[in-house]
């Protein structure tokens, strides 16, 4: 596969942390360590209250604002929920979809993921697909497995020219906010067995565009040898992306 022709993808997910209050001094922080991310797409996924804050804090700094979930309705009586159409018009353009803590915490299902990622495509928003294994399942040597069958319940009706397009995240539950960062071999293996089963589900050039993402307690110190991975084109940050340190993962190549 052609590194050349995928822009590196780095995504910070703070989950529930941060007020908005928080956020703008986060992002002066920021500004002070961190120049205008240009060589890769930068973004970091925020609470809901805070996206419109976040949008205008970030500017500057080129960081888009990402979701951390949406809903596959358009509106109605859904209490609680958010649709897309709030997301799009609160400036976002990316949207986590499956997070191991929405599956785990919220029920979520490959279903609902699919439901998800379909109705993010139609709004726009470019979905950040989140697969991953359990400890139990990487023991048992049924990861691989697994993580194909997450993928292709998430891109059902897709068409290739969507999928190309969206960013997946393989993210090992194990590793998820563990300081157990899986190792670059590991994390290349599963990355690369994604690629190849989009090429199965589409084509060559599907699985040549598409970005995959490692997360998992990465950090400014993992950030670079992971990313230089053939199939790892960038990362999907939780705890580290809290703090200005996330300047130096975004900073991995400088
Ligand atoms: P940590 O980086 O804190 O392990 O979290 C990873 C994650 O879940 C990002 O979505």
């Amino acid at each position: 596969m052609n590194r050349r022709y995928r822009k590196t993808v780095i995504a910070g997910n703070w989950k529930m942390n941060m007020t908005a209050t928080e956020t703008k001094k986060f992002a002066e922080e920021l500004k002070k360590i961190m120049p205008r991310a240009k060589w890769c797409d930068t973004l970091i996924c925020v609470p809901a209250c805070n996206i419109q804050t976040a949008a205008k804090a970030f500017k500057d700094l080129r960081i888009s604002v990402g979701a951390e979930n949406v809903y596959f309705e358009e509106k109605g009586a859904y209490t609680g929920e958010i649709s897309p159409a709030m997301l799009v018009d609160a400036g976002v353009k990316y949207v986590v979809i499956g997070h191991s803590e929405r599956r785990e915490y919220f029920a979520e299902s490959d279903e609902t993921v699919n439901k998800k990622v379909l109705k993010a495509f139609e709004y726009g928003i470019t979905p950040i697909v989140c697969c991953g294994e359990s400890l139990t399942q990487r023991e048992q040597g049924i990861t691989i497995d697994w993580i194909r069958q997450q993928i292709k319940i998430a891109f059902l009706n897709v068409p290739a020219d969507k999928a190309a397009e969206a960013v997946i995240a393989y993210e090992p539950i194990w590793a998820i906010g563990t300081g157990k960062v899986a190792t670059t071999e590991q994390a290349q293996e599963v990355c690369g067995a994604i690629r190849a089963c989009i090429a199965e589900i589409y084509d060559e050039a599907t699985a040549e565009a598409i970005r995959i993402q490692y997360g998992g307690s990465v950090s400014a110190g993992s950030a670079p040898e992971l990313f230089a991975q053939p199939d790892i084109d960038g990362g999907l940050v939780g705890g580290a992306s809290l703090k200005p340190d996330f300047g130096k993962i975004v900073c991995y190549n400088k």
